[in-house]
């Protein structure tokens, strides 16, 4: 091979990595440059960033990258802008799976107008701020952007003592969309003596839960720790908020009984926002009824943003196909996530059958449809989604019969909230015979059966835990 053609392919490859990485931090090019144009979500982050980025570069040559190449002469200075080293962008060994993780690791760089993007200052979004208690922005979020528009407004709306309830189907991305909430620069000038976010969960006790609060080292209440009254606890902690501006997140509530204690805490200068999968818990709990927010399924173009992200070159190779695999899914986040992680392991191990596992998914959804009245994804009565469980038990087919057994005997131990360490895993695995867990933990995770979360911490989706449940109920 020349040393021109050589040239060629690594420039084509930092291209190829060029258009990946803008797809990851923001959903695509042309959504940024209207949202500029219309100076919504300024406040982001990314938008000032990225609109330095194309008065430097000029938008027109941008677009041209990801198709006909990155000039080896850039990688350097458009690496930088994202965080990374050169080397990401041009070395073909390192696998696209660990440039999209080491993009999520990237820090936000925030560009002063005037600098030059090759010298990002850096700054820490929550700098000099209380904040604390809050899950880290999910590593992968598309779209939303209305839905943060319009709960930014209902925060920062002129009326006291703010309860706000977002309601949506299982897997819909409640806690996700609460975790960019807590981490939105907006949200967060809004509330300058902080965040605590709290997860709740079917089996929540709410005297433990006011001791989880009195732990957050906002709170720090020992007072509000050792309490086993619930009257005592509800005096404490308003006592604690009185005249605060603090945004309490509660994700997953289950019963009114287990927010009432809080919503009478919170006082009228605080805000507290619950998720629930229950559009009744929601009515239930608010004040007004605009405070209630049902979160919908992706639009289209956002379910295949998230695709695209997933899995690039499948999409790019089976467009059509993919955009019938996203509606047939109803565009439901935890439905296209799991597909997209069960594709994303056949086009690595096979990509031979990729059409074919595509052509089979869309049939089996089809054919679940066919089961059941149309549009009948999610059943409210039992809380089930055939089409997720469905390909939850592809996704464990496909697993050898060890693996199985590891991912079945995690759904007896998985607690609520389902996080727990790799030691954990490690005792519940002893039992059958695996002495070393990290081979079918690194398994799990790659199929996206279970999320590693920092220092060997490990998360499991609630339909997961029930999926590993039903499992060991079988064997
Ligand atoms: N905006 C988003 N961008 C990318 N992925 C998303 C988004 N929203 C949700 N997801 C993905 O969809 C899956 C389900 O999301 P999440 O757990 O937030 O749903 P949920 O509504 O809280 O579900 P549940 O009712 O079971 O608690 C996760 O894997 C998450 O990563
Ligand atoms: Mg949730």
């Amino acid at each position: 091979m020349t040393a021109g053609r050589k040239t060629d392919k690594r420039s084509q490859l930092a291209g190829r990595r060029f258009g990946l990485a803008v797809t990851l931090f923001t959903s695509s090019y042309e959504e940024i440059v209207e949202e500029n144009k219309h100076g919504s979500n300024r406040k982001q982050i990314w938008a000032p960033r990225w609109a330095r980025f194309v008065d430097y570069y000029d938008l027109k040559q941008i677009r041209r990258w990801p198709k006909e190449g990155l000039p080896l002469k850039r990688v350097d200075q458009v690496a930088a802008f994202f965080g990374l080293e050169a080397q990401a962008f041009v070395d073909e060994r390192i696998a696209e799976r660990d440039l999209t993780n080491a993009l999520y690791r990237a820090k936000p760089r925030v560009m002063k107008a005037g600098t030059n993007p090759i010298e990002p200052e850096y700054i820490e979004p929550t700098d000099g701020k209380t904040i604390i208690s809050i899950p880290s922005t999910p590593p992968i979020f598309v779209g939303r952007g209305s839905d943060l528009e319009t709960i930014r407004d209902l925060l920062t709306a002129e009326t006291n003592g703010q309860m706000i309830a977002i309601h949506g189907w299982p897997g819909v991305g409640k806690t996700t969309f609460a975790a960019a909430l807590a981490n939105d620069a907006a949200v967060q000038d809004g509330f300058p003596d902080g965040i605590i976010w709290m997860p709740m969960g079917v089996g929540f006790n709410p005297i433990t839960g006011f001791s989880t609060l009195g732990q957050r080292h906002l709170l720090d209440s020992r007072e509000l720790r050792q309490t086993t009254s619930l009257d005592k606890a509800i005096s404490i902690l308003r006592d604690r908020v009185a005249g605060k501006r603090l945004l309490l997140l509660l994700d997953d509530a289950w019963e009114v009984d287990h927010v009432a204690g809080f919503r009478q805490s919170v006082g009228d200068t605080n805000a507290l926002i619950i998720t629930s999968r229950s559009p009744e818990i929601a009515q239930h709990l608010v004040y007004a009824p605009e405070s209630v927010y049902r979160l919908d399924v992706f639009r289209e173009a956002d379910s295949m943003t998230l695709l695209k992200i997933l899995i690039p070159a499948v999409v790019e190779e089976n467009n059509e196909r993919c955009i019938e695999l996203v509606n047939a899914l109803e565009n439901l986040p935890l439905a296209i996530h799991v597909v997209g992680r069960m594709l994303r392991m056949e086009s690595e191990i096979w990509p031979g059958n990729v059409k074919k596992l595509l052509d089979e998914l869309i049939e089996s959804i089809s054919s679940v449809f066919q089961e059941r009245a149309p549009h009948d994804l999610f059943d409210p009565v039992d809380g089930r989604i055939p089409t997720v469980e469905m390909l939850f038990r592809k996704s464990t087919d496909r697993l050898d019969e060890k693996t199985r057994i590891c991912f079945a005997a995690l759904g007896a131990l998985a607690p609520k909230p389902a996080t727990f360490d790799l030691r954990r895993i490690t005792a519940a695995w002893a039992g059958i015979g695996v002495r070393d867990p990290k081979p079918a933990v690194t398994e799990l995770a790659n199929r996206g059966l279970l999320d590693p979360l920092k220092n060997d911490r490990f998360q499991m989706h609630a339909l997961l835990v029930a999926h590993a449940g039903n499992l060991l109920q079988g064997l």
